[in-house]
């Protein structure tokens, strides 16, 4: 299977932060931005499988600073690492004062998803081959970051079987 490069999934999302999408503290309703990261992902993770995909997993997301009403939010993403079927995509939020031009990284996050046929089956894509020095940083750790959700993995089918569906609803 072809190769593909980890800029062929690059996407780039940006918006206006506007009331119906803010708390009652002016600030980017957190649920809102973790749509936007999904989102983001999942056209990046198309792009490169060019198949149907679903979200495995996302890892945590630290919002590290609010994004304010009136400023803008950029997400920008792209696949890092591939295994068989499933590839892990790494999502940078950064928002912009859009008076003063101050921008900061908001959160990150990395997520995994897998590319399914049309029975839903877990699918093969194309591996992917980082160029930059950032991509190769990012490729280089995705390893490791894969063993831990794999532990996780783990921990959340047990406690799913541990806790099923016995609670009253
Ligand atoms: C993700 C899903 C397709 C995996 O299917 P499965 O039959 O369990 O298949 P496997 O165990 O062989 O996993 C397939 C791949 O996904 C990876 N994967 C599965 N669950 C994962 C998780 N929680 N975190 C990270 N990777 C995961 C596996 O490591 C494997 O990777 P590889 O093919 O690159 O080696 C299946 O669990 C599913 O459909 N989950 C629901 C997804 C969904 O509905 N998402 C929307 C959220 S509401």
């Amino acid at each position: 299977m072809e190769k593909k490069f980890c800029r062929e999934s690059f996407v780039v999302k940006t918006s206006i932060v506007l009331p119906p999408d803010t708390n009652s503290y002016g600030t980017l309703f957190g649920g809102k931005l973790m749509a936007y990261i999904d989102d983001v992902a999942a056209i990046s993770a198309m792009r490169h499988a060019r198949s149907t995909v679903v979200t495995a997993s996302t890892d945590s997301v630290d919002f590290l600073h609010p994004i304010f009403q009136g400023h803008s939010v950029c997400l920008e993403s792209f696949v890092t690492y591939t295994g068989r079927s499933s590839m892990e995509v790494f999502v940078k939020v950064i928002a912009e004062n859009l008076i003063t031009g101050d921008r900061n990284v908001c959160a990150l996050s990395f997520l995994t998803m897998v590319a399914i046929d049309e029975k839903g089956k877990p699918t093969v894509i194309p591996e992917v081959v980082p160029q930059t020095e950032e991509e190769k940083n990012l490729y280089d750790t995705a390893k490791e970051r894969a063993e831990l959700r794999k532990k996780r993995r783990k921990e959340s089918e047990m406690w799913a079987q541990k806790y099923g569906t016995d609670l009253p609803w």
